[in-house]
Order: C-alpha cells, then structure tokens, then sequence
C-alpha cells in the first residue's frame, strides 16, 4: 500500500539540518579542542584547530546563505512566520494540558527559536573574539564567556533534540520529516492535529497567535551585548 503522507515538513529539505549538523559538531570537537589545550595538541597544533573551527564557522555561515538563496523563500518564510507565532495551544502543550499542534509542535518550535538565537550569539561572540584579536578595543572580557556558556547551553539542548529523534519511541517518527520532508499521515493527525493536509493549499499559520518573535534572536542578541558591556563596564 502507498504511503500516505502529509506535506513537506521543511522548506529546505535536509539540506539546512545537515548543514547546521555537520558544522556543529565540528565547531564544537574543534571548540572542545581549543578550550583545553592538551587536547588541541592530539590534533596538532592549537593554530591548526584554531584554523579548523574559523574555516568550519565561515563554510556554515556560506553554506546557510546558499540554502536560503537557492530555497523557496516563499515556503521558507511561511515557516519562519509558524514557527515564530506561539499561542494558548502552545502553552497548554508546553505545560502538559494537550493542546492540539500545527506542523510543528510547541517544543519543537521552542527548540528552533533558541538555536537561531545561539547562532546569531555564537557568531557575534566568535566574531568579537577574532576582530578582538587584531582591535584590542573589541578584546571585551565578557565574550569568552559568552562563547564557552552558549557552548554547554546548545549542546544540552541538541543531546536532547537528538535523544528524542533517535531514541524516544514515541518522538522518533518525527526524524522522518526531517530527512525525507514528509511524515505518515496518521502519525501527523495525531501529534500534529491543526496541520494542513497535503490537498489542501497551504495557509499561513492562524492569526490567533499572540507573538511573532524573530524578535527573539534580535532580543537574545541585545541582552548578550547588554551583558557584554555591564561586565566591561564594571
Ligand atoms: C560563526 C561561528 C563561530 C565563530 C566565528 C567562532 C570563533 C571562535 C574564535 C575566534 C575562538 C577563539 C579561539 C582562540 O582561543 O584563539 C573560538 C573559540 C571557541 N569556540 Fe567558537 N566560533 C564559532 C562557533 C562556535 C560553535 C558553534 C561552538 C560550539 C558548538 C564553538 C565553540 C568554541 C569553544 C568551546 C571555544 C574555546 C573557547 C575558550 O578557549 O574558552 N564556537 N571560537
């Protein structure tokens, strides 16, 4: 019997979680590395990882652009748009009470706001630490930390995304999506219950939504300068 199954679940395909994947972990083994410096020494030198991790950073932050230009930004900002509106049903579903979810659920679009936000902070942090290195005036002690802490935050956060993808039986299904843009049409009647089927038109997420955050990248970024220069200024 033909699969049935619901419409694609990413605008980029597999393309943009492998690429965030792939990268990740190799700025965080080459990251890991640099941070202690007797393990950078088992990869060579602590120049030569330094360099591994800058080129890593540069091919990811590349490669994004390429997806994002190459995508449909249409459907590309539609999902943008769904994941960025929380509303009642997401809170309801985030305290445990149900309620029923789009395409993507409220953990799941939880998790998508706070790594976008990780990648704007890794990326001024990181850049601070290089332009630092050339401009003492950009050299400001608070960035370091910055780094390291959202370091051990985004990786808490991707064991856990991983753990429920791979292992949690009742999760996995989801990975499907993820790799091959469709989900079985039970399993997103189930977990997905307001998602529009794949033979009806595409809609824009409902207008119910209370906020429309890509704010929030923008607001963990202002808070992350904030702190940058309270530490400096002390
Ligand atoms: C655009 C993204 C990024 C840029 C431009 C960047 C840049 C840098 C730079 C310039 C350093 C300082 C190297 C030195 O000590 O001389 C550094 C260190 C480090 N990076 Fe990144 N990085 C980025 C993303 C990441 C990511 C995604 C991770 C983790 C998954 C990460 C983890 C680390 C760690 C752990 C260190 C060592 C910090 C320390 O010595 O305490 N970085 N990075």
């Amino acid at each position: 019997m033909a699969e049935s199954t619901y419409a694609a679940v990413l605008a980029t395909g597999a393309r943009a979680p492998l690429a965030n994947a792939v990268a990740f972990f190799g700025m965080l083994v080459t990251g890991v590395a640099l941070y202690l410096p007797g393990l950078a020494g088992a990869f060579g030198s602590r120049g030569a990882v330094k360099t591994v991790h800058l080129a890593i950073a540069a091919a990811w932050i590349c490669v994004l652009l390429v997806v994002v230009a190459t995508s449909d930004r249409a459907a590309l900002l539609r999902t943008a748009r769904e994941i960025e509106r929380l509303g009642p049903d997401d809170v309801r579903w985030l305290t445990g009470r149900g309620g029923p979810q789009g395409r993507f659920n409220a953990g799941q679009k939880a998790h998508a706001i706070a790594q976008a936000a990780f990648a704007v902070l890794f990326t001024t942090s990181g850049l601070l630490l290089w332009f630092g290195e050339r401009d003492t005036s950009l050299r400001l002690p608070g960035t370091i930390v910055l780094h390291d802490g959202l370091t051990v935050l985004a990786s808490v956060l991707v064991a856990a995304h991983l753990f429920l993808a791979l292992v949690w039986p009742t999760t996995r299904p989801a990975l499907r999506g993820m790799l091959r843009g469709t989900v079985r049409r039970e399993w997103a009647s189930e977990h997905h219950a307001t998602w529009v089927p794949l033979s009806q038109p595409t809609r824009d997420a409902p207008p119910s939504a209370w906020v429309s955050p890509g704010t929030w990248a923008l607001l963990a970024l202002a808070a992350a300068v904030a702190a940058i220069a309270a530490v400096e200024l002390t």
